[in-house]
């Protein structure tokens, strides 16, 4: 490898997904749908999987969170790039930063297992900083030692370490059509519509140093709009909501009375649905992360991941890898 080959090596984009479930993960500890079932039993087709998170570096010493989900303990036990080095100091780490793409608990939860006094940064938009503010229990992360930076709605940002050193992640962060978190729900409000088009929810534009092909990753959006299309248009790779492929399958599978919409979810399938808005757009590869555990398309065998394939789809696993 000559010297060029070996920059281009360091600066390349690596991307690692950690969790590929929605919220609850894959099986639920709760759930006796058929899915769950045949997940926990070991079906073949039909592989476990933990619950919403992405890693990305780009020199395999320095990597960035995206969300850090309940399972993240499990997660860092499975993924060596993410536990202190063979000569690292007795306390240490190689993630150095969490940026958070909204306040839901399968994206900040992990945050209360990272509270070793052991330093990174947390970055997310000014409204989930907000909600990590009034939760005290989040002051298990003294801010002294895990500073919390605001990732503006618009713009790209180098993503820093706690002492401010570059990662050579870049992120762009923008708004998506989304919801507010759960907890945050106000249900004195009973006809209240809690989607969010003001950055409560965020998709984010991930890119090395090289400045070569950008990721998005969207684990949350409830609508594809022009303004978002176009934003995608030429990426390299696209990561997107996969939470349901039928707006209504929670309530068909009986186990519950939202709506994809109402979670602020877009369904895969359908006319609105993320693989016929997405279908002309040019788009590296594009797959599904986020799956919820009534999502069909989690049985390898059914018809409805036959139809994500050959609609150009992939659907994530736990630990796939991404290089661009
Ligand atoms: C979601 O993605 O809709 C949330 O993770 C739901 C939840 O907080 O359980
Ligand atoms: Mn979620």
């Amino acid at each position: 490898m000559d010297d060029r080959e070996r920059r281009e090596v360091e600066t390349a984009l690596r991307l690692r997904i950690l969790g590929s479930a929605a919220g609850g993960g894959f099986p639920q500890w709760n759930c006796n749908y058929r899915l769950s079932r045949a997940a926990r039993a070991g079906a073949a087709a039909i592989s476990q999987r933990t619950q919403s998170s992405l890693a990305a570096s780009v020199n395999g010493r320095d990597w960035v969170l995206f969300n850090a989900s309940p399972d993240i303990r499990q997660q860092i036990a499975q993924t060596s790039e993410l536990q202190p080095g063979a000569r690292a100091p007795l306390r240490s780490t190689p993630i150095r930063a969490v940026v958070l793409t909204n306040g839901d608990v399968d994206h900040v939860a992990g945050l209360l297992s990272l509270r070793e006094r052991q330093p990174f940064a947390i970055y997310a938009a000014a409204q989930v900083l907000a909600a990590l503010q009034a939760n005290s229990i989040f002051n298990v992360l003294d801010p002294a030692i895990v500073p919390r930076r605001v990732l503006p709605p618009e713009g790209g940002l180098k993503i820093c370490d706690a002492n401010g050193r570059a990662t050579g992640v870049t992120v762009e962060g923008f708004t998506v059509p989304g919801k507010v978190a759960l907890y945050l729900e106000d249900s004195t409000l009973p006809e209240a519509d809690f989607s969010s088009d003001k950055g409560d929810t965020i998709g984010v534009r991930i890119t090395g140093e090289n400045g070569g092909g950008s990721v998005f990753y969207i684990p949350g959006c409830a609508r594809i709009d022009a303004v978002l299309r176009s934003r995608l248009e030429g990426a390299a790779c696209l990561l997107f909501d996969g939470t349901v492929y039928t707006d209504d399958e929670m309530i068909a599978a009986g186990v519950g009375e939202k709506t994809g919409a109402r979670m602020g979810h877009l369904a895969m399938s359908g006319e609105t649905g993320s693989i016929a808005k997405l279908a002309n757009a040019e788009i590296g590869r594009r797959i599904f992360i986020h799956i919820n555990n009534t999502n069909p398309v989690l049985d390898e065998n059914s018809p409805e991941h036959a139809a994500v394939r050959a609609a150009g789809w992939e659907v994530a696993d736990d630990g796939m890898e991404i290089e661009l």
